[in-house]
């Protein structure tokens, strides 16, 4: 079961997004699961400018981020640690304990994947937003990852490394190789996932995350069993599901 929201533009894509949001942020004690990615980076925009503008408080959130890269400290530029403060934390009233994202820089990262599911064990992710890799991949789960995967240590592919490498500074040299990911299983047990696509170069995997063959060469595709997902594509994410 899915609702699906072809938006004019991506500011229109992150509006949509943001009224999911807000839906959330009514509950007392509401949970997000948040993600890196410029995909999201206007949705946090508006995250914040409900924040500024006196309407909307973090106070009482808790975020869980889907993914961190493994080698990479808190500190790094190209940390998602450091894309969530400097794209949404340092500009809101969230408290710092509030704010969960896995440890690339763990000494034993298998022993930080078991932490950081079990930090989850007895949570339940009100709003998990999702960005969309170019291979179908959400968080780090990339293509042939099982659906039934919990919070593991994720080979990067080497297209992936190659769409993120212009985070840093074009080398692909630079993008790590592994990464800490939530598992597939894991974000299915969010209440509601909302997967926001925009461009032409996730035309192919939106098609297959919800037209496609539920398998694990594309591992959004798992999302088609979730019983409350929004997909909310631009028009030219949207092509190939609407022609
Ligand atoms: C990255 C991240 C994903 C993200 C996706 C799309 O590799 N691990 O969580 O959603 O790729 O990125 P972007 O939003 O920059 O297109």
């Amino acid at each position: 079961m899915f609702t699906i929201i072809v938006a004019e533009n991506y500011d229109e894509a992150s509006h949509e997004a943001m009224k999911l949001v807000r839906d959330v942020l009514r509950k007392e004690r509401p949970v997000l699961g948040l993600t890196a990615g410029s995909t999201p980076i206007g949705l946090y925009k508006e995250m914040i400018e409900g924040y500024q503008s006196g309407e909307l408080s973090y106070r009482n959130v808790r975020t869980w981020n889907l993914d961190e890269y493994i080698g990479l400290a808190r500190s790094h530029p190209q940390s998602c640690h450091t894309y969530m403060r400097e794209k949404l934390f340092d500009h809101v009233d969230i408290p710092q304990e509030n704010i969960h994202i896995p440890n690339g820089d763990a000494e034993d990262p298998e022993a930080e994947c078991e932490r950081y599911e079990a930090s989850l064990q007895d949570v339940t992710i009100d709003l998990q937003i999702l960005g969309l890799g170019t291979d179908g991949h959400i968080g780090f789960n990339e293509p042939g990852t099982p659906f039934e995967s919990l919070t593991h240590v994720a080979e990067l592919t080497e297209q992936t490394r190659r769409d993120n490498a212009h985070y840093f500074g074009g080398n692909i040299e630079l993008v790590p190789k592994k990464a800490i990911s939530m598992g597939l299983a894991t974000v299915m047990r969010a209440r509601r996932v909302v997967v926001i696509a925009t461009g032409t170069a996730k035309a192919n995997a939106v098609y297959n995350m919800i037209k496609g063959p539920m398998k694990s060469r594309c591992p959004a595709s798992a999302l088609q069993a979730h019983p409350r997902l929004t997909v909310i594509a631009d028009k030219e994410a949207a092509q190939r599901i609407l022609f």
